[in-house]
């Protein structure tokens, strides 16, 4: 079974760990059941018992309260850049997942296949949006992720630009406060609640004040080298709103204009070699079986 798998982007500014969307641009992956567990296709450092599509495909026995089957795994055409904020890790999670469901019929379903995505990643807010497309909110309740999806205007175009190095989440991670004021806060929930309505209605001012943050952004932004230049550059060449995908390293852009991604690449080309662009178009059905 070919799993077309897509990238996303969690948080979007002020929706930290609860946020995500997905895009159109994927990994795929097929899934073969075995006598052995055996990958293919993927560096050597992956083909071993911590590989995330492995872990995946065996979370989704456990929440079927199944012994795990053995599966032959063989990676394909890969997209999605690793350690860079676009739900590489999420998505083999989801995929595996996703496989088992579909070839055992575990009768997991979408809301099944979360809850195993999600516990092999600690938290569901890039798991959700590759299994179930477009915008989500996502929550842990009692142990379960409760994900709600919502409408993203067509008049929003996102564009991804993405530094030549990677970030891990850990890292991204350490660097935050374990505690934070109620000012902050308040500043976050108040914009996480706009952007939902912002971007359901493609309203771009309202989403240039609504993706702003103060719980993870301020303290990422010096683990990326030349992203405030890059943000900086973006917000030049027209984007209304940007923020840091995911943990980061890459930067998200939000504009109104077609031509953005070219004026962005000329920009950065000049400015900031290594960066690549790319145009995001929204992924709105979710992790399929590709055709
Ligand atoms: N919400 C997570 C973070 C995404 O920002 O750390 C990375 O998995």
């Amino acid at each position: 079974m070919l799993i077309r798998l897509p990238a996303t982007s969690a948080n979007l500014g002020p929706g930290f760990d609860c946020f995500g969307i997905a895009w159109q641009c994927y990994d795929e992956i097929e899934f073969f059941p075995s006598d052995t567990v055996h990958i293919e296709g993927c560096a050597g450092e992956y083909r071993n018992e911590n590989n995330l599509a492995l872990r995946g495909w065996r979370a989704a026995f456990a929440a079927a309260g199944r012994r795990a089957e053995n599966v032959r795994i063989r990676f394909g055409r890969t997209e999605i850049p690793v350690c860079r904020g676009l739900g590489s890790s999420a998505a083999l999670s989801a995929g595996g997942a996703a496989a088992a469901d579909a070839l055992f019929s575990l009768g997991l379903g979408r809301q099944g296949i979360l809850d195993a995505a999600a516990a092999v990643e600690g938290h569901p807010d890039n798991a959700a949006p590759a299994i179930f497309g477009g915008l989500t909110a996502s929550a842990v309740v009692d142990g379960r992720a409760k994900t709600v999806a919502f409408p993203v205007s067509e008049k929003l175009r996102f564009t991804a630009l993405i530094p030549d190095f990677e970030l891990s989440t850990a890292l991204s991670r350490s660097v935050l406060p374990e505690k934070v004021s109620r000012g902050d806060a308040i500043f976050n929930v108040s914009r996480a609640a706009l952007l939902l309505h912002a971007m359901g209605e493609g309203d771009l001012s309202l989403l240039a004040a609504a993706m702003e943050d103060r719980l993870h952004q301020p303290y990422r932004w010096g683990l990326i080298r030349g992203g405030e230049r890059a943000a900086g550059l973006a917000r030049d060449c027209g984007a209304a709103a940007v923020c840091i995908s995911g943990a980061g390293p890459t930067l998200l852009c939000v504009a109104g204009e077609e031509d953005f991604p070219r004026k962005i690449r000329e920009a950065l080309a000049g400015a900031l070699p290594g960066w690549t662009v790319r145009a995001l178009p929204v992924e709105r059905r979710g992790i399929a079986a590709a055709e």
